[in-house]
This record gives structure tokens, C-alpha cells and sequence, in this order.
């Protein structure tokens, strides 16, 4: 038999073990707990997320309106999509509002998919997912997503036969190591060759920053001018920079900035 002091201090150890399950769990959860799901056309479907703050839900980063309600001390944000058509095809995340607070990154996502004949492959979301931009050896990502995860989808480079070996996820797209070409996805859909938007790829070179820095001049009087020249080498992409004195207090300055060619790279 246990002395009652180890006793009570056994039981102690898995009252906090218990309170630590469950403030450390998340508190945040959405229904239906799928990782993803297959919805039927022009269907209506709620999602209904769950947490201790304000709540708020994003369609592959765009925000969403959805209802949010207070019940019992739990915020509820139920998200309803009306006569769903391709179009509502994404990752649905629910997370804590970044007003009410800021410092809680959780985040909980479903997929959901919706089949659609007339809309086999996602439109982009933003025009940039046609210029695909790669720095070094680096795998890249072909967003060519389609509704209906269940489609035999290919990649082909533009003016080429045979399709191109790559791996391909429904969420995402081809994933690999692309060269700079244009290409496109090809899914049959009832024995018809459906073609995605077409996507072009840049390799950018960027090698180790290469960063100098120079004044015309370092003395001055009061009321000349300062000119400093900031130059980078050996890469195709860069951001300047400036920071100065008096920046804090709104004294701007206008850089100019110029490609000089001839160099190395
Ligand atoms: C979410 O909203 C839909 C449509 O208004 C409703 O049918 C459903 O019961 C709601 N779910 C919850 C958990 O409130
Ligand atoms: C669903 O949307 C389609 C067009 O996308 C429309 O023709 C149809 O009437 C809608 N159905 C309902 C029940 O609202
Ligand atoms: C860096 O740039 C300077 C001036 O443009 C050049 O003289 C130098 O050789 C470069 N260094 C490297 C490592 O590329
Ligand atoms: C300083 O630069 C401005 C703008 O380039 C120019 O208008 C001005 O004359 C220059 N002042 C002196 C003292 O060089």
C-alpha cells in the first residue's frame, strides 16, 4: 500500500499531467475532421470550426465571411458553401483571428474537392502562378490543381510529345526540377484531352551576395549633397535597402537604382 503522502502527491502528478493535455491541446478543431473531402456538385456543406478566441477562415489564403457566434464561453464559426461548383476547390484553414490574437498561430485545414466538368483545372489565383521563378537548384512547383482528385493528370512542355515524368499531387500540382520552358498539365475527362493554363518557369542565377558600398564624398558641409553608391554582383534578383539617420523620422530618401551590364554574371 501506498503511504498517503505518495499517494496524494501520485495523484497531483496526473492532475497536472491531465491539465497539461488539455491546455496544450490546441482548443482549436474543425468538423468534419477530415484531412480532406469529395463534395457532389451544386451540394451545400458547412464547416464549423471550434476555439477559445475569435475565428477566422481562409480559402488557399484568401479570406472568407463566414458566421461567427459565441456559444457557452467557445467561439463557433460556421462557414457554409452554398451550390458548390470547381470553383470552391482548396484548403479551407480555420485559425485565430491575428486582431484578437495575435501571438496564436494554430491553424487547423480541410481539402475539399468538387468535381466540375466544366472547370477540370483551378484557375489561378493570382496571375504570378503562370511565371514560376526558380533561384538555384531548387524543386519548384507546376500549380496545375484539378477539382475531381481522381483524374489521370500529365505534364508536357509546350511543342514536345511525350509527357514529362514528374510527381503529381491533386492539392498542389508537379512538383520537381524544371528547366527554364513553358509546360502545361493534360487531364482526360471522358476521353477528352482537357489543357491546363500554360506555365513558364525562371531559373533566376543568385549566388553569394557580393554587396559593396561607396561615398563620392565623406566630408561634407552643411546643406551639400551625399551620393553613395550600393553595388551588387553575380545576381539577377536583389532588393535594396537604405537605412540611414533621420529615417525614423520620415526624412526620405529617393534611391535610384541601375542594372550596369557587362558584368561577370
Ligand atoms: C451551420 O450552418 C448551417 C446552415 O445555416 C446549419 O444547417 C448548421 O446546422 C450549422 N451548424 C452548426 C454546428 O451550427
Ligand atoms: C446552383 O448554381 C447553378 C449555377 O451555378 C444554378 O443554375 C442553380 O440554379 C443553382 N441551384 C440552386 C439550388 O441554387
Ligand atoms: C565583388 O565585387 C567587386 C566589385 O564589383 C569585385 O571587385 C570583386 O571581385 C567581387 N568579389 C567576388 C567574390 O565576386
Ligand atoms: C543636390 O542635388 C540636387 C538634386 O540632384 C540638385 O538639384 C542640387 O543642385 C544639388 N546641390 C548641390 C549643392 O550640389
Amino acid at each position: 500500500m501506498l503511504c498517503p503522502s505518495l499517494k496524494a502527491s501520485l495523484q497531483l502528478l496526473i492532475l497536472t499531467g491531465l491539465l497539461d493535455v488539455t491546455s496544450g491541446g490546441s482548443g482549436l478543431h474543425i468538423e468534419p475532421e477530415d484531412a480532406e473531402l469529395v463534395l457532389r456538385l451544386h451540394s451545400t456543406f458547412s464547416l464549423v470550426c471550434y476555439g477559445d478566441s475569435a475565428l477566422v477562415w481562409e480559402r488557399d489564403g484568401q479570406p472568407l465571411t463566414a458566421l461567427l457566434e459565441h456559444r457557452d464561453g467557445v467561439f463557433v464559426s460556421n462557414l457554409t458553401l452554398k451550390n458548390v461548383t470547381g470553383r470552391h476547390t482548396g484548403e479551407y484553414a480555420c485559425f485565430y483571428s491575428s486582431d484578437q490574437a495575435p501571438e496564436r498561430a494554430e491553424r487547423k485545414a480541410l481539402y475539399i474537392y468538387v468535381p466540375d466538368p466544366s472547370l477540370v483545372f483551378l484557375p489561378a489565383i493570382t496571375s504570378e502562378e503562370f511565371f514560376i521563378f526558380i533561384t538555384g537548384y531548387t524543386e519548384a512547383i507546376i500549380p496545375c490543381r484539378v477539382t475531381n482528385p481522381e483524374l489521370q493528370v500529365a505534364l508536357y512542355e509546350k511543342k514536345v510529345e511525350n509527357p514529362i515524368p514528374a510527381a503529381y499531387d491533386p492539392q498542389q500540382g508537379f512538383k520537381g526540377f524544371f528547366e527554364d520552358k513553358t509546360y502545361y498539365c493534360q487531364a482526360i475527362v471522358d476521353d477528352q484531352e482537357v489543357d491546363s493554363d500554360t506555365f513558364y518557369v525562371y531559373r533566376i542565377q543568385v549566388s553569394s551576395v557580393n554587396v559593396s558600398i561607396s561615398a563620392v564624398q565623406t566630408v561634407v558641409r552643411q546643406g551639400e549633397n551625399v551620393t553613395l553608391m550600393c553595388t551588387v554582383s553575380g545576381n539577377e534578383l536583389v532588393n535594396f535597402n537604405w537605412d540611414y539617420p533621420r529615417k525614423q523620422a520620415g526624412k526620405a530618401v529617393e534611391p535610384v537604382t541601375d542594372f550596369l551590364p557587362g558584368s561577370p554574371h
